[in-house]
């Protein structure tokens, strides 16, 4: 039993998934088998989410840095990745969720992006719940590639300097279809960002814990969430114009 309300669940959820290769070699395992419990973690996860009612739930998965990693390392993640998008097809279709991918998604290895396109177009009817993968992404790519697309804009004169404004310009991002988040939740103890959502975290709550991905529990996920159902979000504002603006 949990004591969530249901009305203050955090609307969009991003969560940097990190510590799976300390899961693995605490155990003297191989960092592979980390990230092997890294999507089981994934699967527990997701599901938790649909059940509890959040509406977007957005996984960095893979970061533009992650490609520096052994290429043994990145040959299994993309493995893992394919696999995961060919067995959870089927539940995410019962459970009405929509996928989505965003980042630099033209780098990944052909079959993972086959495998994608066809979940993404499978699910597109999907209303429950919005899941978001951010694969092959960097925060400062996406800025980067939003200010390339807004000067050409600008260039065939579609686009005037006053007219970019912050709505105009999250309509650039990857992340385009997607509300700021609101909750932010780090696992494995580091307290960064490395890279993630840069633009879109300007007013998002952040939860960090020392807890290690494949080691991250239903019941820690909805601790997140209380602690995020108790915080006062300000955005610059003083606490007594924030409950006025509640009552
Ligand atoms: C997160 O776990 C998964 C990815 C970044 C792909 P790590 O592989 O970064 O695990 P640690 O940080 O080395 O423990
Ligand atoms: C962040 O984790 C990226 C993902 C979880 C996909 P990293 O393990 O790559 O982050 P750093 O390098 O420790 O900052
Ligand atoms: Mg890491």
């Amino acid at each position: 039993m949990h004591h969530l309300i249901k009305e203050k669940l955090p609307p969009h959820l991003a969560i940097i998934m990190d510590g799976n290769g300390r899961w693995a070699e605490k155990r003297s395992l191989d960092r592979v088998e980390g990230h092997r419990q890294g999507a089981e973690s994934v699967r527990r996860i997701v599901r938790a989410s649909r059940e509890i009612g959040i509406s977007h739930l957005t996984l960095f998965a893979f970061s533009s840095e992650n490609w520096s990693r052994p290429r043994l390392e990145v040959d299994a993640l993309m493995l893992l990745l394919r696999n995961y998008l060919e067995t959870e097809l089927q539940e995410m279709l019962e459970n009405h969720i929509r996928l989505m991918a965003i980042g630099d998604l033209a780098r990944l290895p052909q079959e993972v992006q086959t495998a994608l396109q066809e979940s993404v177009k499978k699910t597109a009817q999907g209303r429950g719940m919005t899941l978001t993968l951010a694969l092959s992404y960097g925060g400062r790519d996406d800025i980067l590639q939003a200010v390339r697309r807004i000067m050409s804009h600008g260039r065939d004169g579609n686009l005037k300097p006053e007219e970019i404004q912050e709505e105009l310009f999250s309509k650039y991002l990857w992340s385009r279809d997607l509300p700021d988040p609101d909750l932010l939740i780090r696992t494995s103890g580091e307290m960064r960002i490395s890279n993630f959502f840069l633009w879109q975290l300007a007013y998002t709550e952040i939860y960090f814990t020392p807890t290690l991905w494949p080691d991250f529990t239903r019941e820690e996920f909805i601790q997140a969430l209380l602690s995020y159902q108790n915080r006062e979000r300000r955005f610059g504002l003083t606490s007594e114009q924030v409950r006025v603006g509640d009552g």
